[in-house]
């Protein structure tokens, strides 16, 4: 059994570093075939649906990624529907490089485990490609859309040194249990009409 790792959480330096690619020989190797088993076993544990190498500590430009089953069944159908929430089976992407394929924005709730407790609505392109190297530094290319791209974009930002606080609508943050509590049965559109916007405020003080 892999050892679970600590994920760092913002305000560490690493999460604001660019991460350095891994060559053939590391990623073929024995120490980024062990880390690859503990970013599995860390991700599952948390639990997430993406883990980036920065949040472990380590500026190198590895992802894994899984959507499991389990974990869209727990959600009510209509919604993983709307947000376009299927599964993504485990995989790791190694120098991963990403391209806008449909560039409309979706705007949802996110979360990152490197920001704990907290959600935001982060817009996001709504489909992308990302190419990358796998666990045997085989290429690979993923085209996808809807939510597995939105974890596609959140991980390789993580590569860049970027969060999502970085790219959300600021005036939405909430601890989880609030989102739960008084958001859940709002409309996005509604939620960002009842929180109003920076602009407004700005105004009011001026
Ligand atoms: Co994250």
């Amino acid at each position: 059994m892999a050892n679970i790792l600590k994920i760092v959480q913002a305000g560490h330096p690493v999460l604001r570093q660019r991460a350095r690619r891994l060559t053939m020989d590391e990623i073929r190797g024995p120490e980024i075939s062990r880390l690859i088993d503990e970013m599995r076993e860390t991700m599952r544990d948390a639990p997430g649906v993406g883990l980036a190498a920065p949040q472990v500590g380590l500026p190198i430009q590895l992802v894994v990624i899984e959507d499991r089953p389990e974990y869209i069944d727990r959600g009510d159908p209509d919604e993983m529907t709307a947000r376009e929430r299927t599964t993504v089976p485990f995989q790791v992407l190694a120098n991963p490089r990403l391209t806008v394929v449909d560039k409309t924005p979706v705007e949802l709730f996110e979360g990152c485990l490197s920001v704990a407790d907290f959600v935001m609505v982060v817009p996001r392109v709504r489909a992308v490609k990302v190419e990358a190297l796998d666990h045997l530094g085989q290429p690979v290319t993923l085209s996808v859309q809807g939510w597995p791209a939105r974890i596609l974009q959140h991980e390789i930002d993580h590569l860049r040194g970027v969060l999502c606080i970085d790219r959300m609508l600021s005036r939405t943050m909430t601890t989880a249990r609030n989102q739960a509590r008084h958001w859940d049965e709002h409309s996005i559109p509604d939620l960002l009409a009842a929180v109003g916007t920076t602009d407004e405020t700005d105004a009011e003080l001026t």
